[in-house]
């Protein structure tokens, strides 16, 4: 099997897919609205000591399973410890594969939706955009239609294999989304509300955090930097032999919190910039306060509102597609290895189940917005068991396995590349796995849920 299996063909596509994974919703829609819910500055603080003490460790632990193992997240417990009962940690990392594709495509079509809106104009008058947001996301067509399309996008890349339909996009869509992100970044900081911002994002106010704080701070890290659930290990097993795994994982997590930083540097500007506008407005962030702020900042310039709306929607779909591409590919390759299909026959089964979930989330802000599992819609419940239980857990699991099962020789010939590499810190980096992120997931966990 390992001499037939794709692969990345260059160190800088390994960067661009690995960061277009993590790259997404979670850092532009998610972030944005969690910080503004969690106190700012504090959260973000928070956030930042979870990606270097747990999320960085975890992803390098993914990259050296899957590199090491040359299987989908899915197989390579059973290629690295066969007969044992870890293969589970890989098959909840596909189920959560499908799950997360099935409420993010929710969010996916939205931007898609948005996105057309934009072109349309439809930003530029006075309306009222909450009931804007609400009639769109609660009709029992539109989300659904949107959703299905951003799915099929995905899929359409998909089939077109590892090396040319996922390192090629990723290698224009990730530079694209940096030249958005850094003119926004110049616009909104010339808005009247860059003062109150930027004190609300880099100022924490520590009274601020709670175990709820903590837990979500966690959980964003985890989400956000794709880590949990296998998408890094099914990328790894295409990695190419002289990939620094260390350096690989710093610098996909540099770039993913700079853009989420450069994303709250243009969303809390824009939206201090409006009297009366809220900044823990909850998911609906992005897609009910940011509108508002396109319309009444840019009343005297309507062109150039045009422009910024456009450009900003046109973002989160490029960053939002090269996540779903990673999420697919889990599965994708899962069905393909594990079932011995074709590539595009798994793909197709991939983009079935994952629409018919993505159709009970997307009406679930409608038609069945009775449907309550304790207490919270099918879009509440498929966020909350993904990002804040499943993704945790196996980050757990996975830095248990890195830390205290495997082979500490199978550990160290991954990270230095058979000793052509000299990592200074490789024993740190071993206590962190053993001891830290075990510890300290389980630690707020118990205080949390229990
Ligand atoms: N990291 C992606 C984001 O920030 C979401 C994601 C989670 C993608 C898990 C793959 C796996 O939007």
């Amino acid at each position: 099997m390992a001499n037939e299996r794709a692969s990345f063909g260059s160190k800088i596509g390994i960067i661009m897919a690995s960061a277009g994974s993590a790259v997404g919703l979670g850092n532009i829609w998610r972030f944005p609205y969690l910080a503004g819910e969690d106190g700012g500055a504090a959260f973000i603080l928070l956030y930042v000591i979870c990606v270097l003490f747990l999320g960085i460790p975890v992803m390098v632990a993914e990259f050296l399973i899957g590199r090491r193992s040359k299987a989908n997240t899915g197989q390579a417990y059973e290629v690295l410890a066969p007969g044992t009962q870890w293969k589970w940690v890989g098959l909840m990392g596909v189920l959560a594969a499908f799950l997360i594709l099935g409420y993010y495509g929710v969010v996916a079509g939205w931007t898609l939706e948005y996105t057309v809106a934009s072109v349309a104009g439809t930003f530029l008058g006075a309306r009222d955009y909450t009931a804007y947001f609400n009639d769109f996301v609660s009709d029992p067509w539109w989300p659904v239609i949107y959703m299905f399309l951003f799915i099929l996008m995905t899929h359409i890349i998909i089939v077109r294999g590892v090396k040319d339909g996922i390192e090629r996009c990723s290698k224009v869509m990730m530079p694209m989304l940096f030249l958005i992100l850094c003119v926004l970044v110049v616009c909104s900081l010339s808005l009247p509300g860059t003062a109150k911002g930027l004190t609300f994002l880099l100022k924490p106010d520590f009274s601020k955090i709670t175990g709820k704080v903590v837990l979500d701070a966690m959980g964003q890290t985890f989400f956000s930097m794709s880590v949990g659930m296998g998408c890094m290990c099914t990328y790894a097993s295409y990695f190419t032999k002289d990939a620094n795994l260390m350096k690989t994982a710093g610098s996909v997590a540099l770039i993913n919190t700079c853009v989420a930083v450069l994303a709250g540097f243009v969303i809390f500007p824009a939206v201090f910039s409006v009297p009366g506008l809220s900044v823990d407005a909850g998911p609906g962030l992005l897609f009910v306060t940011l509108p508002n702020v396109f319309h009444l900042v840019f009343s005297g310039m309507p062109w150039l509102g045009y422009i910024f709306s456009l450009m900003f929607y046109v973002l989160l779909v490029l960053a939002t597609l090269t996540s779903t591409i990673s999420l697919h590919e889990v599965a994708t390759a899962y069905l393909c290895e594990r079932f011995k299909l074709g590539r595009t026959r798994a793909a197709w089964v991939v983009t079935g189940v994952c629409a018919a979930l993505g159709v009970c989330c997307a009406l679930s802000f409608g038609l069945l917005s009775d449907i309550r599992l304790w207490g919270m819609t099918l879009f509440t419940f498929s966020d909350f068991l993904t990002a804040k239980l499943m993704l945790p857990l196996g980050g757990m699991f996975i830095a248990i396995f890195t830390g205290w099962w495997l082979d500490r020789r199978v550990v160290r010939e991954e990270v230095t590349n058979n000793g052509a590499l000299d990592i200074p810190f490789f024993k740190f980096y071993v206590f962190l796995l053993k001891y830290v992120a075990p510890v300290s997931i389980a630690a707020i966990f118990i205080h949390e849920l229990f």
